[in-house]
């Protein structure tokens, strides 16, 4: 009787944990930061640690980012039984050490490694040692890992991130599974099961328009890639068009709060890429915007829709809960948009909340943070070149 009630416990507890693909893990977009995209090979404990202590002091925790994550080339081989070791000159405490430090501060601590037998910088794969990984990864307190996709040796995309899924279920700590297979077997399409986020392209570039021979990609050339993917975001289970590169200095500020803003809507993961420890006061100012993170945050967990389309000029909708609604004006070309906007023409046909015909809704901008207007009146605004208008519409 004793074993019968343990076990049902023990079943109850992994179906609320693990039900449907999903979990009480991700609800919203995972917020936080990662070392890939400014510091690349270049980790250790030091860095991290400082980075924790700026994440803390420059009000980057408070404003929600959580997830502290160590990218690839922290681990250097395996020992004769097959555990992975961390680089013992660049993380001399070890990683249980370095996950307390994180943990003290109320954040939570991520890890990187890959589905093939090797990452893309060379080091040991997680291929054949997927369930040891995963207990390696509990012992230490990891909360968080990105998985990827170099080296595959052919692997079935779907079959091999199931694996590590079914590793990390059995692991005996919740665990957000980040899929990084870069969207080439529509990850979209089988995502919700095994992971809560998912790679929907190549590698972002710090631009705004560029594209690179082996595919990395810009920031519009990334939106125009998830047009057609929010029917497959919500609550525990994102689209991941990659990290921001906010404060890497490749863009300018309209073209970072644009990047921002964009990441918002699509309810993207907001995962900061940046050093936090030497942010300058535009960086600052747009990754701590709350009222923009509060739209990427919104527990309705929709992903904006593109609903008009006139070339340079677009605009997008995210329903939101509470019956308000987020519009974004995207200017797309090098020239100011003067943006003379009649709501009542509007055909956010998706938005069921929201009637522009029957309620008069205010107009608050989220870079202004301050009512522009009303839906009974025309929206007068210039939108500078590569720059946008978002809004939160509300009675
Ligand atoms: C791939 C991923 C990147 C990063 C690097 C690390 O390119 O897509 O985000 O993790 O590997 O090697």
């Amino acid at each position: 009787m004793k074993y019968f009630i343990t076990t049902l416990i023990a079943l109850l507890t992994s179906v609320s944990i693990w039900s449907q693909g999903g979990d009480s893990l991700a609800l919203t977009p995972p917020m936080g930061w990662n070392s890939w995209n400014k510091f690349g090979c270049n980790v250790s404990e030091t860095m991290i640690k400082d980075m924790v202590d700026a994440m803390v002091e420059s009000g980057m925790r408070d404003a929600g980012y959580e997830y502290v994550v160590i990218d690839d080339c922290w681990q250097v081989g395996r020992d004769s039984l097959g555990n992975i070791i961390p680089d013992p000159e660049r993380f001399p405490s070890g990683m249980s050490a370095l996950a307390d430090y994180i943990h003290a501060q109320g954040l939570k601590f991520g890890i990187y490694s890959c589905a093939g037998s090797k990452t893309c910088q060379d080091r040991p794969g997680s291929r054949g040692y997927q369930f040891q990984d995963a207990r390696t990864y509990a012992s230490w307190g990891v909360d968080y890992l990105k998985y990827d996709w170099c080296y595959d040796e052919g692997q079935d995309a779907h079959a091999a991130y199931k694996t590590m899924s079914d590793a990390l279920k059995e692991c005996g700590r919740p665990i957000v599974f980040s899929i990084c297979e870069w969207g080439e077997s529509e990850p979209w399409k089988w995502g919700k099961e095994v992971g809560h986020l998912w790679r929907t392209t190549a590698d972002i570039r710090d631009c705004y328009q560029c594209t690179f021979d082996w595919g990395g990609l810009g920031v519009l050339d990334i939106i125009d890639k998830q047009v057609d993917l929010w029917k497959y975001a919500g609550p525990g289970h994102w689209n991941d068009p990659d990290m921001l590169e906010v404060g890497n200095g490749g863009m300018t500020v309209d073209e970072y709060k644009t990047h921002f803003s964009m990441w918002a809507m699509m309810a993207a993961p907001l995962m900061a890429g940046n050093d936090i420890r030497e942010m300058d006061a535009s960086t600052k100012e747009i990754l701590t915007n709350n009222d923009v993170i509060g739209v990427n945050q919104d527990v309705k967990g929709e992903q904006a829709r593109k609903f008009m389309d006139m070339g340079e000029y677009e605009i997008w909708a995210k329903p939101l809960s509470n019956g308000e609604v987020a519009v974004c004006f995207l200017n797309r070309s090098n020239f100011e948009w003067n943006l003379d906007y009649d709501w009542s023409k509007q055909t956010m046909y998706f938005v069921k909340d929201v009637s522009i015909r029957k309620n008069v809704y205010k107009v608050y901008d989220l870079w202004e943070h301050k009512e522009v207007g009303k839906t009974n009146e025309k929206l007068k605004k210039t939108i500078p070149p590569h720059g946008v208008l978002m809004v939160r519409l509300h009675l």
